[in-house]
């Protein structure tokens, strides 16, 4: 579906390198979160996607058309969200809408935007001047504007940024029907969490190369050998008191919650050595590393 192959880019101003021969393969219905750190190379990949950066080496084909000869075509399989809001400021959002429209040569495209705006909380607002939406209804406006074409794929850089939370699960939901529609989905986010609940596949850039690129799960499961083990009580404790579990690292938050780390196959062990002691607890919580710490883990190394 998208293809990118030995893909760098230098630019000019300042002779960055912001890209390093990255090699890219997205399938059809794919869900995958593009992450990584500020200036890490996200937006000007997508900008070269979407046809607004010209790449340095390399080759890009999007639904089998090569991006160099056959621009018009790969445009109309992609909708892009730029992390850039600045775009359109005259125009009401009814009027960008028709005109993006224009743009792809569709004409009685009216039931579909009317659909599109309300999904996106957007129909009160379609009089409205994008220079007077505030920030977070750019953003939904943006989205729009990505889908008037119906795309197949669905490329989007930070869309949630600045969004109210209850606005981005808002978001969340239109994304997944979206997604199980049959629309290819590549997701930019500083939020990992969101990547963690909606997507398939992660992609780490870093310093303009790919560090990691991984089903999700896999990469979940790769770090997830050692839980975190919290055992809540009612009374301030005495590390001292925890001696018989050294094995697994004890320490003590708050006073009153013990933490252990103990791999997937010691738990059983721990709680049997816990339950020895006929100990009062109050609560027990096993946690795996969140994705965000799996993250951070990946960006230091
Ligand atoms: N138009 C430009 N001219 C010169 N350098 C640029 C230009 N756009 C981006 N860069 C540089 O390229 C590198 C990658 O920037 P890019 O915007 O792709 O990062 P990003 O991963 O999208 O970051 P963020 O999370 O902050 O959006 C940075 O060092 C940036 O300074
Ligand atoms: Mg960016």
């Amino acid at each position: 579906m998208l293809s990118v192959r030995d893909v760098s880019m230098i630019y000019q101003k300042g002779k960055k390198e912001a890209l390093k021969n990255i090699n890219l393969e997205i399938a059809e219905g794919e869900f995958t979160a593009l992450l990584g750190q500020n200036g890490a190379g996200k937006s000007t990949l997508i900008n070269i996607l979407a046809g607004n950066v010209k790449k340095t080496q390399g080759s890009v084909s999007i639904g089998g058309y090569d991006l160099d000869k056959k621009e018009l075509e790969t445009k109309k399989i992609i909708g892009i969200v730029p992390q850039d809001t600045g775009y359109d400021f005259v125009f009401t959002v009814d009027e960008a809408l028709k005109k993006q429209s224009g743009y792809f040569g569709i004409k009685n495209n009216k039931a579909y935007i009317d659909e599109v705006l309300e999904a996106l909380y957007l129909t009160e607002k379609r009089s409205a001047r994008i220079r007077d939406l505030s920030g977070g209804m750019r953003r939904r406006f943006l989205i729009a504007k990505a889908l008037v074409h119906k795309p197949k794929i669905l490329i989007l850089d930070e869309p949630t940024a600045g969004v109210d939370i209850e606005m981005r699960h808002t978001l969340y939901d239109f994304l997944v029907k979206l997604h199980q529609s049959g629309t290819t989905i590549i997701l930019t986010t500083h939020y990992i969490e969101e990547a963690e609940k909606l997507c398939k596949r992660i992609v780490i850039i870093d310093g303009g190369k790919i560090i990691a690129d991984e089903p999700k799960e896999e990469l979940m499961d790769a770090f997830s050998r050692e839980s975190i083990i919290e055992v809540h009580f009612d009374q301030a404790l005495n590390l001292a008191d925890f001696d018989f579990l050294s094995d697994y690292h004890p320490h003590i938050e708050d006073k009153t919650r013990l933490q252990l780390k103990a791999s997937k196959k010691d738990l059983s062990k721990v709680f049997r050595q816990l339950s020895e002691k006929n100990l009062e607890f109050t609560n027990l919580v096993v946690e795996r590393p969140k994705l965000e710490d799996i993250y951070l883990n990946i960006i230091k190394h």
